[in-house]
């Protein structure tokens, strides 16, 4: 069955260009990106991992690991690692998994037999410190995907995990944000004793409270 929202990540271990990990252990009491790729030496997926390990700072700063992962093997990955630093213009620095036996692959449902029966679709896995799954994104082969967006969403889900708020459709890191449905107002004036505006009863608003 899919993984789910509140799923804890299967764990593994698994040979990447970075030698072996147990995914778990790894991933220590960081977050966790992990997203696979349908083919090494494919256009889309090239751009893709140049573009991951350019914003590869970003991911640090939130304290998130990253690893991609596709069907092909640790040394294919490798070789086509050399055409990535040349064409993207910066070496892939993050682990890659080998998944020849489709291992992670069949643990994160990754290969869609209606799309491709050989190749994993553009999986997202965004995993917390307590290892859950906290947002899956599943892209075609043909689209590549927008890696800020993932950006933003980990920055919504960092904050909402601290504070007791949601985060409007568009938000960026800074925006207003919303208290949550649950919250009431007698809790909320304990919260947030700066205040909010009230829209309607349900939807009250307020300055990102980190910021
Ligand atoms: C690509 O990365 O360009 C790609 C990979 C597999 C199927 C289609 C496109």
């Amino acid at each position: 069955m899919a993984l789910r929202l509140g799923d804890i990540a299967p764990d593994f271990t698994a040979e990447t260009t970075q030698g072996t990990i147990n995914f778990h252990e790894w991933l220590g009491t960081s977050w966790g990106v992990l997203f696979s790729h349908p083919k090494d030496f494919t256009p889309v997926c090239t751009t893709e991992l140049g573009y991951v390990a350019k914003i590869k700072p970003e991911f640090d700063k939130r304290n998130v690991k990253v690893i991609g992962l596709s069907v092909d093997n640790v040394e294919s990955h490798l070789k086509w690692e050399g055409d990535i630093g040349e064409t993207q213009g910066t070496p892939v620095n993050f682990p890659m998994i080998g998944d020849p036996e489709r291992k992670v692959s069949d643990l994160y449902d990754m290969i869609h037999p209606n799309a491709s029966d050989t190749m994993t679709v553009r999986s997202v896995f965004v995993i917390g410190p307590d290892k859950k799954v906290k947002l899956t994104i599943t892209y075609p082969a043909s689209t590549g995907r927008n890696f800020d967006e993932v950006l933003r969403v980990i920055d919504s889900l960092q904050l909402t995990a601290q504070f007791k708020v949601a985060t409007p459709a568009n938000w960026k890191d800074g925006g207003d944000v919303i208290i949550g449905a649950v919250v009431s107002d007698e809790e909320a004036k304990v919260l947030f004793p700066q205040g909010w505006t009230t829209v309607k009863p349900y939807l009250r608003v307020l300055p990102q409270p980190n910021k």
